[in-house]
């Protein structure tokens, strides 16, 4: 009974004083994507008015905290989380005029060593840099740039461990930035039949991992070779082939050729599609040609002819 009574009494007094604490909604759905050091911040807000606004405060453990206001949903802190080997904490609160709603916050981080499954939702990734790779006989050469000359980031500015795994063996390797390009080699075995390599590079620096995978197939010596001799071989068995065909067709038309003359008049009777049905389009465009030419001068002949015997 008392109980309903505080329920009653909490609407009536929320519906008197719209302003009362906790009446402004929280944001929800707050999330942060970082990637590459790009650290936006994403919420949804429920009931937004005209003077709805976001409060927004960045706390670090290693730097002071900076807070910054906002009417849109989203806001890129990248500029207020720019201690890559920081760990973050972000509280987004809604403003409508001068009431406040509860915080919510959320918690980044890029170093691998901070990160709690329990406390960070958001999971920040750096790429491994793009990886290229040349095949020289049993050698993989793989090259690619130091993560400082990708991100400019001064904490990056280190030493780059990364290990480079493929059939069951890892390979440590190490880099620094005033390298032109950061180079392995991978020897393989040229005896084993697989064409293609898959490689898995992990790198680590300033705490920050990173990973990528790259299927390098390797040109093999052997198959090539088959391939051409293949190719050759279809290309000179179809040349015999058309050759003889082409030879078969010289044969018969010479044949029908020398036979002509010597067909008899009983002969032509049963070929007859040969030399009537040539003779008529021949005649067809000879009188074709003369139409051109001939009507307009016999015209004219007929007229000065007819001049004279027309009176
Ligand atoms: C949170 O986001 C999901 C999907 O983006 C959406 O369906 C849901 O309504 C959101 N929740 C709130 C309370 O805004
Ligand atoms: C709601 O929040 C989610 C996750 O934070 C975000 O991806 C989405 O864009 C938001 N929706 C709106 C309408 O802002
Ligand atoms: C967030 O809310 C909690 C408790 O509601 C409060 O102790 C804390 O000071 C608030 N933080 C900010 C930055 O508003
Ligand atoms: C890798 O190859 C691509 C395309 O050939 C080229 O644009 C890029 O500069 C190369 N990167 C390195 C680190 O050599
Ligand atoms: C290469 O593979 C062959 C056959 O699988 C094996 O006998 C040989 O020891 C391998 N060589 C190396 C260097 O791994």
């Amino acid at each position: 009974m008392s109980k309903y009574l505080v329920v009653q009494f909490g609407v009536f007094y929320a519906l008197l004083f719209p302003g009362a604490v906790g009446f402004v909604p929280p944001p929800t759905n707050v999330s942060v994507v970082c990637h590459n050091f790009v650290n936006i911040l994403y919420w949804n807000y429920s009931k937004p008015t005209e003077q709805t606004k976001f409060g927004i405060k960045v706390e670090a453990y290693e730097s002071p905290s900076q807070t910054v206001d906002t009417s849109q949903t989203y806001l890129d802190i990248s500029s207020y989380s720019r201690n890559v080997d920081d760990d973050y904490l972000v509280f987004v609160t809604a403003h409508d005029g001068q009431e406040k709603s509860e915080n919510v916050s959320i918690r980044f981080t890029y170093i691998k060593d901070f990160f709690d499954k329990n406390k960070h939702k958001c999971k920040c990734s750096m790429d491994f840099p793009a990886v290229n790779t040349s095949v020289h006989k049993d050698v993989i050469e793989v090259f690619f740039q130091h993560p400082f000359m990708l991100h400019k980031q001064d904490l990056l500015n280190d030493e780059f461990t990364y290990t480079i795994t493929h059939d069951e063996q890892m390979i440590s390797y190490s880099c620094f930035e005033d390298e032109e390009l950061c180079t392995a080699e991978i020897h393989f075995n040229q005896s084993i039949a697989v064409q293609c390599v898959e490689l898995t590079l992990e790198g680590m620096i300033a705490g920050i991992p990173s990973h990528t995978y790259r299927n390098v197939c390797v040109p093999q010596q052997t198959p090539p070779e088959t391939d051409k001799t293949g190719i050759i071989a279809a290309l000179v068995g179809g040349g015999t082939i058309v050759l003889f065909i082409i030879m078969g067709f010289v044969w018969l038309l010479c044949k029908k050729l020398s036979q002509i003359p010597k067909i008899p008049e009983f002969l032509r009777n049963v070929l007859p599609s040969q030399s009537p049905a040539t003779q008529p389009e021949t005649n067809t465009i000879s009188r074709m040609t003369s139409q051109g030419h001939t009507p307009l001068l016999t015209e004219e002949t007929f007229n000065y002819g007819s001049t004279p015997s027309s009176p």
